[in-house]
């Protein structure tokens, strides 16, 4: 299928990057947004950070089934409790973990139109909140695996993204581009 954007995976360096504030809410930003969320819906997934489509801004785009959200500048004010939950990625895809991370947040930020948002999240939204907002500092699901995991997991992660020749297919239909080195 084509989607304005091919996601970028593993051992892109854009995803290991800090991304800046985003500083203008213009209808460059909207229709960008627009763009990820085509490309989100495509996979599908129900999160899309701006680094993944290779923008090194600080917004996501959801839909965890109540209709198309961004979030711009967003901040985590708050943390509560401990849920475990196995999560994936479209920027490692085919691979799920068992992840603990707090079960609710408090987060704010801004939407399109410019207004200050602030969400009390839980399990599943607050889930993707805090995977998203990892995206935006350059962190991945990986990093937030125990050590012996996260072991097992690189195993994984290179045998699916890294030890592949160019022209050889990535899970998501993408091509390797061959040598990627880890980070
Ligand atoms: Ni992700």
């Amino acid at each position: 299928m084509v989607t304005p954007y091919q996601i970028r995976v593993f051992g892109d360096p854009v995803l290991r990057k800090v991304a800046t504030e985003v500083t203008e809410i213009d209808g460059k930003l909207a229709k960008l947004a627009d763009e990820m969320f085509e490309t989100m819906y495509a996979e599908p997934g129900i999160g899309l950070a701006a680094p993944q489509v290779g923008v090194q801004r600080r917004f996501f785009v959801y839909d965890v089934g109540e209709g198309p959200e961004v979030l711009i500048n967003p901040v985590i004010e708050e943390s509560v409790g401990e849920w475990t939950y196995e999560e994936g990625c479209l920027s490692v895809p085919g691979l799920f973990w068992e992840i603990v991370r707090p079960k609710e947040v408090h987060i704010t930020g801004r939407d399109l139109d410019g207004n200050e948002i602030s969400i009390e999240a839980d399990e599943l939204l607050a889930r993707l909140f805090q995977h998203e907002l990892d995206h935006l500092d350059g962190i991945l699901l990986l990093d937030r695996l125990d050590t012996v995991t996260r072991k097992e997991a690189m195993k994984s992660v290179r045998e699916r993204f890294i030890d592949l020749q160019p022209g050889e297919s990535l899970p998501n239909g993408q091509k390797a581009s061959g040598g990627l080195t880890l980070p």
